[in-house]
């Protein structure tokens, strides 16, 4: 890919701890744009800032924008790696043809990822937990106020380095069943990851917060019973031998984490269901003690041990709130894949 880049004097200093997640970022960042005449164009590599926008900058008013998630890995072998990033390609096509935005070929978005990577290698951590979070994103940068598919949309790239997503570390986190508000119902956008979808979920979140929850669980939008995904990963519960997940149908986002955690639980020898799961059903399930463990799966939250469920006034404990055996083997074996320390088996490393 060629690209122009515009180099910056002073770098900055690097965080050695704390990172958090999305606090910090590089010293540089990718950015492109793309005209319905040129196509994708002015592709550079520039220092990390601000940009400037109009106030009739399309995406301030009707929000044609969406991102993507990924990360960065130094190897134990000292290669750097990136995890599955075609499959996060495949799913920011998906995601722009819903909302109407231009397409970035698989190939110009993993090259994209690639090279401003390598300028930023440096800006890895190696810290346990540590990686460098990888944000392309793109938004309509036309200036008007008619309401239209836009004619112009920029495309950038950013990295942070990053640690645990929740404060709780990889410790059990509680989730709070929404049964209010709704996140996302077919032929809407809960599959495209915009956004929109993430703002009309702050105030379920919100509410769960207040409740002293962590995170919350949607319920579909139509029958408002059955069970969806949390807020910024997917969910999972091992429900006596069988592990069952919301099956990807539109309103759920296919997940590369739940994905290839779906993978290796067949390795493992369990059996996976996607199914529209009854919340009842759940809650009953956790009464019983059937309710063996459950977890979250997301590039930013990696695996996340859920240790308590929240649904109209009832409380169940998963696993006496500790993280199970099941949820700690995807964990190593996912993150062992990752940063290098386990065999590639599926082909999932992509070296940058
Ligand atoms: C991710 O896991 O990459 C996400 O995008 C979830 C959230 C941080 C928005």
């Amino acid at each position: 890919m060629e690209f122009e880049f515009v180099e910056k004097k002073e770098l900055k200093e690097k965080p050695k701890e704390n990172l958090g997640f999305g606090k910090y970022f590089t010293d540089y960042m990718f950015v492109m744009d793309y005209t319905e005449d040129k196509g994708w164009h002015n592709k550079k590599i520039i220092p990390y800032g601000d940009i400037t926008v109009n106030p009739s900058t399309m995406v301030l008013h009707y929000a044609q924008e969406t991102f993507e998630g990924l990360k960065a890995y130094k190897g134990k072998d000292g290669k750097i790696y990136l995890f599955r990033p075609y499959m996060n390609a495949k799913r920011f096509k998906n995601s722009n043809e819903r909302m109407c935005m231009p397409e970035v070929s698989e190939e110009l978005f993993v090259d994209s990822i690639k090279e401003l990577v390598k300028v930023e290698k440096d800006w890895i951590p190696e810290g346990e937990g540590e990686s460098l979070y990888i944000r392309p994103f793109m938004f309509a940068d036309e200036e008007s106020l008619g309401v239209h598919v836009a004619k112009s949309y920029k495309f950038l790239v950013i990295l942070s380095p990053v640690g645990a997503y929740y404060p709780e570390g990889v410790n059990p986190i509680k989730i709070y069943v929404e049964d209010e508000y709704v996140r996302a119902s077919v032929g809407g956008t809960g599959f495209v990851k915009c956004g929109g979808n993430y703002a009309a979920s702050l105030i379920g979140q919100k509410k769960a917060e207040k409740l002293g929850y962590t995170q919350v669980l949607w319920l579909d939008g139509i029958h408002r019973k059955y069970v969806e995904e949390v807020g910024s990963m997917n969910a999972m519960f091992l429900i006596d031998d069988t592990v069952v997940t919301a099956p990807i149908e539109g309103t759920v986002l296919p997940g590369v984490t739940r994905d290839s955690i779906m993978t290796l639980l067949k390795d493992f020898g369990y059996k996976v269901e996607e199914k529209h799961m009854h919340i009842d059903e759940l809650m009953k399930a956790g009464r019983e003690g059937r309710l063996k463990e459950a977890f979250g799966t997301g590039t930013a939250a990696v695996i996340s041990p859920i240790g308590e469920l929240y649904y109209k006034g009832e409380e169940v404990i998963v696993n006496d709130f500790k993280t199970g055996e099941l949820t700690q083997k995807l964990y190593d074996t996912l993150t062992g894949i990752q940063w290098a320390t386990k065999d590639d088996k599926y082909k999932w490393r992509e070296e940058v």
